[in-house]
């Protein structure tokens, strides 16, 4: 068994009118793809936010690789090895696509020979480097972000529904990207409502009911897409 990368444990945390995350646990081990399963508004995106340090948690804790990191801010995570691809593209619209990548090269020590490969990984932004971000179509907007977080050479991958809003044969694609991303030792952990993304990608699971993690899902588990389409009704 692979050593735990990400470890959280009884994790609580809201945005002041009442507590969104009720003690929330779950492990990731090293070279895993594990998914969050969930319905709208369980608190997915919260549990994101909060692993990454952008909503401060009230309790529990978070480790990574054997540390104590909850009391870290994002900046500190994302040095740690923490790399953040929120829901719903936020790339900077009116940024060329390279701007948006020399951001994430800018929070990362000004790594900017990351950005030669990224454009090596992704092809089509290279060719639409001076190209306004907000001009990309969705799947390439998504490939944008997922392409910003990496420059940062994260050792696990927070991806919040990156298959939202985007075409079927792109799906296809971000699941292909998660599966060669993991091959060069990136650990993710993958929140999605789209099945099939579920199980092209994540290996084994965790289900995400009113702010808690409720049920773990085996890798036999994820194969019964019956149980997984139930699972999101919760
Ligand atoms: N910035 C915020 N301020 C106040 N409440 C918030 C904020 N962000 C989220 N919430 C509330 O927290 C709850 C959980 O939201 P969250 O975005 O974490 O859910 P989710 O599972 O990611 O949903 P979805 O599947 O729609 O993305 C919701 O009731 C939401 O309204
Ligand atoms: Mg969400």
């Amino acid at each position: 068994m692979n050593e735990t990368v990400l470890s959280i444990a009884g994790l609580t945390a809201g945005y002041g009118s009442g507590d969104i995350l009720q003690g929330a646990s779950l492990e990731v081990r090293r070279g895993d793809v594990v998914g969050v399963l969930g319905r709208n508004g369980v608190g997915k995106t919260t549990l994101m936010r909060t692993v990454m340090g952008l909503t401060p948690s009230s309790a529990g804790s978070i480790t990574h690789n054997g540390a104590d990191v909850t009391g870290l801010d994002a900046e500190e995570r994302a040095v740690r090895g923490f790399g953040y691809v929120p829901q719903g593209r936020m790339v900077f619209p009116h940024m060329s696509v390279e701007d948006n990548l020399r951001i994430g090269a800018l929070e990362r020590g000004r790594n900017w020979r990351r950005l030669e490969d990224m454009y090596q990984r992704f092809p089509r932004l290279r060719e639409r480097r001076r190209q306004r971000a907000g001009t990309l179509s969705g799947g390439e907007q998504e490939m944008l972000v997922i392409a910003r977080a990496l420059v940062g050479d994260p050792d696990i991958l927070l991806l919040d529904e990156p298959s939202e809003g985007v075409q079927p044969n792109i799906v296809k694609d971000i699941g292909a990207l998660i599966n060669e991303l993991n091959q060069t030792g990136i650990t993710v952990l993958l929140v999605e409502q789209n099945v099939e993304l579920m199980q092209a990608a994540a290996r084994v699971g965790y289900v995400m009911e009113k702010g808690r993690i409720t049920q773990a899902l085996s890798e036999a588990d994820m194969h019964d897409g019956e149980r997984l389409r139930h699972v999101l009704s919760l």
